[in-house]
């Protein structure tokens, strides 16, 4: 990180590399200047009553969310981006995709949209009165119409067919694909961080560093800023000066200050353990891991093993 500071800052000041807010997301960005920040990265609190929030009124939560992303987008670079990853708000057993609902606020300040990423992973509540939920969304948005900073090389995923050819017309012979890969399209198939994943704290939200890296590496160049007004245990400043660009944040529970804190201080020292980026995901048949195999005969479940799944709550009617 040469050219850096490199000490954790508590008050934005657009030198410093890190800078960890505790207080309100409204406090911190008062201090930011206009159209000075390149990436700004989210996952904001959902309304569903996580230990860190309180459940509002649906119409008084996005009341909220848009007076903060009015000010996401006071201070937004001309060339910047926004990236508002969410799920489903629950109420009574019906879901509402907060995606959707957001969307008119971000449309509203003329901001446009340019994808919505799907991020898929596999671990979560399992429902019994509806499908699993195992995706939520990234919606990206951009100031300008034209002119955005979106760098696809440092992004690009293996190709599936490296060794294809063109096998007509006048570059038949040569190979046909990129050899620096393909674009990763807009399904992210990424875990996310459960009890085993190496990047687990105490947070019950926490989004993995490696999605964050691939937002901050397309849509960001070194010495950029990028802000993350809910940042939690402090993954978007870690993916941002993992890269050598600026990170800032602020998150108002002083128990999830204290572990973005320590995680930042590691990132910095380079003592970090992260999930790498395009790493394939565990494939437990390719490993001949034994719990792969189906306890239970000619494959139906004994009534004893239902029983037992059951008072487990292996299947249960969660809402979330
Ligand atoms: C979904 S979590 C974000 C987790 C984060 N993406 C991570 O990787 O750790 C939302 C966070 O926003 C914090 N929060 C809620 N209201 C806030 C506010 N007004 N300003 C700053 N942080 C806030 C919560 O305490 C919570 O930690």
């Amino acid at each position: 990180m040469s050219g850096y500071d490199k000490k954790i800052a508590k008050k934005y000041n657009q030198d410093e590399q890190a800078v960890l807010f505790h207080g309100s997301c409204l406090d911190l960005m008062r201090d930011i200047p206009d159209k000075s920040i390149q990436l700004i990265v989210t996952s904001p609190p959902y309304n569903i009553g996580k230990e860190y929030e309180k459940k509002l009124k649906l119409e008084t939560y996005i009341a909220q969310q848009a007076e903060v992303i009015k000010e996401c987008s006071r201070v937004l670079s001309e060339t910047g981006s926004i990236c508002w990853q969410v799920g489903n708000y629950v109420n009574n057993g019906a879901i509402i995709p907060l995606d959707t609902i957001l969307f008119p606020i971000f449309h509203e300040l003329n901001l446009i949209m340019r994808n919505r990423i799907i991020w898929h992973f596999e671990h979560g509540l399992h429902c019994s009165r509806r499908f699993s939920g195992r995706f939520e969304t990234v919606i990206w948005f951009t100031r300008n119409r034209k002119d955005y900073v979106f760098n696809l090389d440092p992004v690009r995923v293996p190709q599936k067919y490296p060794g294809k050819k063109y096998f007509k017309g006048p570059k038949a012979g040569q190979y046909s694909c990129n050899p620096l890969g393909k674009n990763p399209g807009d399904v992210w198939d990424i875990p996310n961080v459960k009890s085993n994943h190496v990047e687990k704290t105490d947070h019950p939200c926490q989004f993995p560093v490696e999605l964050i890296e691939r937002l901050v590496l397309s849509m960001t160049n070194e010495g950029n800023r990028v802000l993350d007004p809910f940042l939690g245990t402090g993954t978007t400043i870690i993916a941002a000066i993992r890269h050598n660009r600026r990170g800032i944040g602020a998150e108002t529970e002083a128990r999830y200050v204290d572990i973005a804190r320590n995680r930042i201080q590691k990132a910095i020292d380079g003592t970090l353990p992260t999930r790498p980026m395009n790493k394939p995901k565990y494939d437990p048949k390719l490993y001949n891991n034994k719990l792969t195999i189906p306890p239970w005969k000619n494959g139906q479940v004994e009534p004893e093993q239902l029983l037992i799944f059951e008072k487990q709550g292996v299947f249960n009617s969660e809402d979330s």
